[in-house]
């Protein structure tokens, strides 16, 4: 690096630690961690304008998690982009053994540091399962290996996992969904939360107060609703009001999920749900910075969006990270999270179609960089 570009980037960081606000100090501080100056230097400058003060300390953006998509690379890099106050793991599935440490090291490497993510995001531990004594046995294994918590799944929609006990099917026995909440609860510590993600019914929502109260009871610290059924699957709309009755039932901290893809989905999804917090899925895939944007908008700050340019930056880190550790598979990752971006940026579907037939990390890298030329080009 030129050595004035390093004087100037060094100098800015001090700057943003000496007086800058809790973002720009956190900027600094990845600055310096990642050591990856140009880049950072280019957030670091963007970002004091923009900055995006929460519109209350107690609402609370949760990145969802994402089996196959939102892996430790792809938390490591939303939760350095974007202003998460925590991520979940994808789904452990827990059948009828207590399983190795390696299986919770290997689905949550951030165990190693502190269960946080290297921006310093707190990570839970999800599982998946239909019996109380099996979940608790293995939600005590991940609490004594430094889970910042525990999270239960009874969300999942897939036949796979429905079929064996596992998911939403457990939504029509509210008294076992309690059971299981119970049973871990009782076996973890009390300094490590269990919380718990629920859909708002098997059909319907009928049951859902049944299911919300019993969660409560059994001790969860928190319960997310994604706002559709498990017949819904992920089709649009998400029934956001639905959540609301039981918002109003419940003493526990309740979080909206499902299809807040902008700032306006997130009043929406707000003023429907009457929940201040929330959790991102796809939209936060879809628009890497929509937690920034939602925090600034709803402060009233002005906040310019992540351009094109710095995505394909994303783009190719995460290529460069994800690559080794799916060989067989190259580019895979990449696509799946094109067929995401392309919803925001209209550009990603150029390079989307230009990599699809690609195999072969040479020639997606080489797509990669001339759709960069092309966005920087066009930048001027
Ligand atoms: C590909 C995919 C994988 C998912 N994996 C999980 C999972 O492992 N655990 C879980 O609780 N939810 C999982 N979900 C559900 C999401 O966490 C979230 O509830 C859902 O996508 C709705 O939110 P969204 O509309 O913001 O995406 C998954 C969703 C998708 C699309």
């Amino acid at each position: 690096m030129h050595i004035n570009l390093l004087r100037e980037t060094i100098r800015i960081v001090y700057l943003s630690l000496l007086a800058g606000s809790k973002y720009q100090q956190h900027s600094a501080l990845q600055t310096l961690y990642h050591g990856c100056f140009p880049a950072a230097l280019i957030r670091v400058i963007h970002v004091p304008q923009n900055r995006p003060a929460s519109s209350s300390p107690r609402a609370r953006i949760l990145l969802a998690p994402m089996e196959g998509v939102v892996d430790f690379q792809m938390r490591e890099l939303l939760t350095r982009i974007g202003s998460f106050d925590r991520c979940v793991t994808e789904f452990i599935r827990v059948t009828d053994a207590l399983l190795p440490a390696r299986v919770f090291q290997r689905y949550c490497p951030e165990l190693e540091q502190d269960s946080r993510t290297r921006s310093g995001t707190e990570v839970y531990v999800q599982l998946l399962g239909g019996d109380p004594l099996i979940m608790a046995v293995n939600a005590r294994r991940a609490a004594e290996l430094g889970s910042a918590g525990i999270d239960l799944n009874f969300g999942c929609p897939a036949r796979t996992v429905n079929r064996r006990d596992g998911g939403s099917t457990l939504l029509q026995h509210p008294a076992r969904v309690k059971a299981i909440v119970q049973a871990v609860r009782d076996a973890v510590p009390h300094s490590v939360p269990v919380s718990v993600k629920i859909r708002l019914g098997i059909r319907d929502s009928s049951q859902l107060s049944e299911i919300c109260s019993g969660i409560q009871q059994a001790g969860a610290s928190e319960l997310c609703i994604h706002a559709r059924t498990r017949q819904d699957g992920y089709q649009p709309p998400a029934f956001w009001s639905h959540i609301k009755p039981v918002r109003e039932l419940l003493s526990m901290p309740v979080v909206v999920n499902g299809e807040i893809w902008n700032t306006q989905d997130a009043d929406q999804a707000r003023h429907e749900s009457q929940c201040s917090d929330l959790m991102l899925g796809r939209g936060a895939l879809a628009c890497p910075d929509l937690s920034m944007q939602i925090r600034a908008h709803a402060s009233g700050q002005a906040y310019t969006a992540l351009p094109w340019p710095e995505v394909l930056e994303l783009l190719q880190q995460s290529f460069d990270n994800t690559n080794p550790a799916h060989r067989r598979h190259t580019g895979n990752r990449l696509k799946q999270w094109l067929v995401y971006l392309k919803r925001q940026y209209p550009m990603a579907e150029a390079l989307f179609q230009s990599v699809k037939q690609l195999k072969d990390s040479h020639a997606i890298n080489s797509a990669i960089e001339r759709h960069r030329v092309i966005a920087l080009t066009q930048a001027h």
